[in-house]
């Protein structure tokens, strides 16, 4: 497995970082998670700008121009003979003294790796997943806003914790105010007297690029798209649900808290815009 680590490509045993590296020690960092179908990456120009701007928001400048970033990982593709991969980008702050100022940080820590993509077992896709709304509130966006992709993942870690201690594959996460947020690794959507609802920016998520291109195709097939503040009893009254994010594309929901979602698995919505979806796909890779 070859690793692209600051400057090169190097055999996986090499691929090691400081332990004084900042992102170790404080989370401080970035990271994006892309994949490509074939050799060609999904969305690739919107992964490159979130990474962008989750470094800006906390004042990270990563030290490959925007440029280079689409040869890199296509050369981590190639070089790993993968198609149909798992690519990460990490940009940590990079090695420095102990303490939390970044200016002890000379030189940002550059990752990317590329393996195969996970595959999640189809029954899960035809029968749909369980989640548990946990007690773990989504960070508020004022502490640390949940649009940035940031290494530290401890706020969604617990809550994955909560809601595998309660046998469920994910969890639902509330806001501090108790509104619908989003789950662990995905964007939550749930469809209501035939319209499609998700959660709002407003209510402190990551905005996922599939939402993004969900939101589109549902749009195209002049299915209603709202985006809100949802209560849990919104959520739980609803007809159909289902998750997004980038490696998972389209993931039914079958219950919530052990209650069954609607009566049919999948919904009908659900299943037409995950076939969309994958019937859609060549619009969207680079
Ligand atoms: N997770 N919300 C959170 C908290 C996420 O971490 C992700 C992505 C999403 C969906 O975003 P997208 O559709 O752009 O993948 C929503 C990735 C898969 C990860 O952390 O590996």
């Amino acid at each position: 497995m070859w690793i692209f680590l600051n400057d090169r490509f190097v055999p996986r045993e090499q691929a090691v970082v400081s332990v004084f590296d900042h992102g170790f020690l404080y989370g401080d960092g970035v990271y994006e998670t892309l994949r490509s179908y074939g050799r060609r990456v999904f969305m690739l120009r919107k992964h490159l700008a979130r990474l962008e701007r989750s470094a800006s928001h906390i004042g990270l400048e990563p030290p490959i121009p925007e440029k280079e970033w689409p040869g890199l990982l296509q050369e981590a593709l190639e070089r790993n003979n993968l198609e149909d991969a798992y690519l990460r980008i990490t940009v940590s702050r990079g090695e420095g003294e102990i303490g939390l100022d970044p200016t002890l940080c000379p030189r940002p820590t550059v990752v990317i790796v590329a393996k195969p993509l996970p595959q999640y077992p189809a029954h899960l896709f035809d029968r749909g997943v369980s989640l548990a709304l946990v007690s773990v509130r989504r960070n508020l966006p004022s502490a640390l806003s949940p649009q940035i992709k940031s290494l530290n993942f401890l706020n969604n870690i617990l809550a994955k914790q909560e809601a595998e201690r309660a046998g469920a594959f994910d969890a639902v996460m509330l806001n501090a105010h108790g509104f619908l947020t989003e789950c662990t690794t995905s964007n939550l959507f749930f469809v209501r007297d035939g319209r499609l609802c998700t959660p709002s920016p407003e209510a402190g998520i990551l905005e996922g690029i599939t939402r993004e291109i969900i939101m589109l195709l549902a749009g195209e097939q002049a299915i209603p798209v709202e985006q809100g503040l949802y209560t849990p009893d919104v959520l739980r009254s609803a007809q159909e649900c289902f998750l997004t994010n980038t490696t998972m594309e389209v993931m039914p929901v079958r219950e919530i808290d052990k209650s069954s979602v609607g009566s049919s698995l999948p919904g009908p919505i659900t299943t037409s815009l995950r076939s969309l979806f994958r019937a859609s796909l060549s619009r969207f890779l680079e």
